[in-house]
């Protein structure tokens, strides 16, 4: 028997850079396969192919073994291939029905006198909503009645209707409770006894080898790996993803250098309503994770040292030995401090600009004289970087929000940074 999904030879560019080359993947019917790689390996763009919502440059699609070609979503759709949207997106001042039939009302009559059929419409959301395991939920529940969590199924429902036979999750775990990823899986499981395919795409190993059949690994738009769950192990996968044995992953910093003096010491770290007195040192060559629950304050420590946002101070800081006052981030970026932020698109860079503006543009004390900037030098620095942050792009020149995993270094000192 043909595979439900046979993709070979998938090649997909964006601005003449090359995100996916001779991608193959091939999903068994019933199986879960989960689809992994580091950021910007092509996963999604992969999923958006196979979902109809981009058109692939290269190679071929079949379904049970016919050629197929997916223009829009909807052809996609038409083979039963539904990706499931990222963000929840429903009414909640409709039914739970009706949210969950929308793309496929039942209707009846004719002309003017055509209206929805509202009792075969709750009857398929029940059906529907009974192989979610939701058979206590009335469809016609208002949707905003039911909790954050049921929507989220209801979602799930809503894709399965009409007949999906391949259900893609692109990170659906990334914002749900550790109960919630629990039911998700239950879920997958009872979708599975029923033989529909899953595609599932995360970045927590642990939930990937406890759900899935198959493991298909892409690194850098390329085929990297392919496993079967259970006769696979975490190292095998995890080298695949990074192309690199495990024990090297981070050279550098293997044997920290503790004779080392402190590069950063900072006490009393204050920012209203976030943040009390919180007091910590950082050795030079050292990876140091701040770690909380969402609240904590463990979020805001880096943006208040930076004084990137207002109002934070500390008893003392030091920086390399010299005082360090937070004075916002001009004076923080003199003082060799960088921040990723964590909304890269949002705060990191301005997208239409180009690689070289979004690196000089906070350093342009750096590299101007009088009120010249000195091209050659700014032109060296920002070669340097694209290199040692591997960034691909076609040149300097291109706009940052078009280039292949690009790195925020907006507020970065380009000699290297003491904090991100
Ligand atoms: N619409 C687009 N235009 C330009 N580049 C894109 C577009 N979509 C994705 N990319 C680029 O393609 C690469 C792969 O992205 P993506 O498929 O989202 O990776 P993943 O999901 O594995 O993190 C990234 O470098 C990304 O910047
Ligand atoms: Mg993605």
């Amino acid at each position: 028997m043909a595979d439900l999904i046979n993709m070979t030879g998938i090649g997909k560019s964006f601005g003449g850079i090359a995100v996916l080359s001779d991608v193959s993947l091939r999903v068994g019917h019933g199986k879960v396969v989960a689809l992994l790689g580091a950021n910007g390996a092509g996963k999604s763009t992969l999923m958006k192919i196979l979902s109809g919502n981009y058109t692939r440059d290269a190679g071929e699609i079949s379904v049970d073994g016919k050629p197929v070609e997916f223009r829009v979503p909807a052809n996609a759709i038409a083979e039963g291939i539904r990706l499931l949207p990222q963000e929840l997106s429903v009414f909640p001042d409709l039914s739970v029905a009706e949210n969950i039939m929308l793309g496929a009302l039942p209707t009846r009559g004719a002309g003017f006198l055509r209206t929805v059929d509202r009792a075969v419409m709750e009857d398929r959301a029940s059906e529907l909503l009974v192989r979610m395991g939701l058979n206590w939920l009335s469809p016609k529940t208002r949707m905003g009645a039911v909790s954050h969590h049921v929507q989220r199924i209801v979602e799930i429902a809503r894709a399965m209707a009409g007949n999906a036979r391949v259900l893609i999750m692109d990170e659906p775990t990334a914002s749900l409770a550790e109960t919630e990823v629990k039911m998700l899986f239950q879920i997958i499981r009872r979708l599975q006894a029923q033989g529909v395919s899953i595609v599932y795409i995360s970045h927590y190993l642990k939930e990937v080898f406890e759900v899935s059949d198959e493991i298909v690994v892409l690194r850098d738009g390329k085929n990297a790996g392919l496993f079967e769950t259970r006769k696979t192990d975490v190292d095998t996968v995890l080298e695949a993803i990074v192309g690199n044995r495990v024990g090297n992953l981070y050279p550098d910093f293997a044997e920290p250098d503790h004779t080392e003096s402190d590069v950063v010491a900072v006490s009393g770290l204050t920012l209203e309503g976030w943040l009390r007195g919180v007091d910590f040192t950082i050795r030079k060559g050292q990876i140091t994770g701040m770690h909380g629950l969402i609240g904590s304050g463990a979020e805001m420590a880096g943006r208040a040292l930076f004084g990137a946002v207002p109002r934070a101070s500390a008893d003392s800081a030091t920086i390399e030995g010299r005082a360090y006052a937070i004075r916002g981030t001009r004076a923080a970026v003199k003082a060799g401090l960088g921040l990723v932020a964590a909304e890269r698109k949002r705060e990191g860079i301005i997208s239409m600009l180009s690689l070289r503006e979004n690196m000089s543009v906070s350093n342009l004390p750096r590299f101007t004289t009088g009120l010249t900037i000195q091209r050659k030098a700014e032109a060296a620095t920002v070669a340097e970087w694209i290199q040692r942050l591997t960034i691909r792009s076609r040149d300097a020149e291109q706009a940052i929000g078009t280039c292949r995993a690009a790195i925020s270094k907006r507020y970065a000192w380009p000699d290297g940074c003491s904090v991100t």
